[in-house]
């Protein structure tokens, strides 16, 4: 199995299903603490340096709401213009230099393979945020942590899943870690539906296939497809050579209740990675769909925080430790509604 403490974690690659079973565990034991029932400050003094070189709002917030209700504090460096890397610095030695601040970093830049080739320089863990169209190991471990209690609360598991991708599935990097992490299940069926030109990268169809896995690829949603899960995704519109390649297929993959209906069960459930691109021409998921009860779209946004609280207490060792850390909440706080 995986061992956690004092290593990186740059991909879904390195987790077995030993490994993703006590990430999900001890997410799972995390609970009293993001619901502020407790609270926790077996952290206290650790610093979580929180680089982020490329746009976010739920991986950033919630890697550094992990960190602070494990009771560590945050120093974060947003945007490339504000780093010496828009001075010519190296990954290199930006990570030399910064991880001598911290304890523990996370990362996300635009460059595929740029958090590997920082992590050869720093001296503490990286956890890897998403590089470039390559990977988002932490979604893809709190999409699958989704997907497993949406399935449990239906009495069903994740071996014989169906799941429909749709979408950008070229570009979009959480249905490529998201399909490899699926590829240690059995008797999984992807249905994955995208214009022709952003179908999923071929060494991943081919991990879906020499995994034994069924596959059917398509490029529009046809009749009632039986699936358990319909993940939608967004055009990356940052990673296309120019914005009229992005328009010709924004709006192409809509999807409302009425289309819900035609093309879904009525207990599949509807994931996204967010953020979801409301506006006019695009609509991928429409606000209709928020009354819907199989839109886990927002179960996912607060799972990632119980799975990103698990990475941490893992990789800084600590995972049975934080309820001896433990005190009362003294506050009042509706999250534990
Ligand atoms: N899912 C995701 O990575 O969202 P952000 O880009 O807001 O971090």
């Amino acid at each position: 199995m995986t061992e956690f403490t004092g290593n990186h974690i740059l991909s879904v690659n390195q987790f077995d299903r030993d490994a993703i079973e006590k990430v999900f565990s001890v997410a799972h034991s995390m609970e009293p603490y993001a619901r502020r029932e407790k609270r926790t400050t077996v952290l206290n003094g650790a610093i979580l340096g929180n680089l982020f070189f490329e746009p976010s709002t739920r991986t950033r917030v919630s890697f550094g709401t992990a960190f602070n209700l494990l009771g560590g504090e945050v120093r974060e460096t947003t945007g490339m213009d504000n780093s010496a890397l828009a001075k010519g610095e190296s990954l290199f030695d930006t990570a030399r230099v910064l991880s001598g601040y911290s304890d523990i970093i996370a990362m996300r830049h635009p460059a595929a393979g740029s958090v590997s080739e920082f992590a050869e320089g720093s001296r503490v863990p990286v956890i890897n945020g998403g590089d470039g169209a390559n990977e988002h190991p932490t979604q893809a471990l709190l999409d699958l942590f989704t997907i497993k209690r949406e399935l449990n609360y239906h009495g069903a598991g994740i071996d014989g899943l169906h799941i429909a991708m749709i979408g950008d599935l070229r570009y979009g990097r959480t249905v490529h870690s998201l399909s490899r992490l699926l590829c240690l299940f059995k008797n999984i069926r992807f249905t994955l539906i995208s214009p022709a030109e952003l179908a999923m990268p071929q060494p991943i169809v081919d991990a879906i296939k020499d995994a034994g896995h069924q596959l059917t690829i398509t490029d529009q949603l046809e009749g009632n497809m039986d699936a358990d899960i319909c993940y939608q995704t967004r055009i990356q519109e940052e990673r296309f050579p120019s914005q009229e390649e992005a328009n010709r297929y924004r709006g192409k993959f809509r999807l409302n209740q009425a289309i819900y209906t035609r093309h879904f069960q009525s207990k599949t459930v509807i994931m996204h990675p967010l953020p979801r691109d409301s506006r006019m021409e695009a609509n991928e998921l429409d606000i209709d769909l928020n009354v819907n009860p199989n839109l886990a779209i927002f179960r996912q946004t607060d799972n990632g925080v119980l799975v990103r609280m698990a990475l941490f207490a893992l990789t800084l060792g600590v995972e049975d430790l934080v309820s001896k850390y433990e005190r009362d909440v003294v506050w009042h706080s509706n999250k534990s509604s």
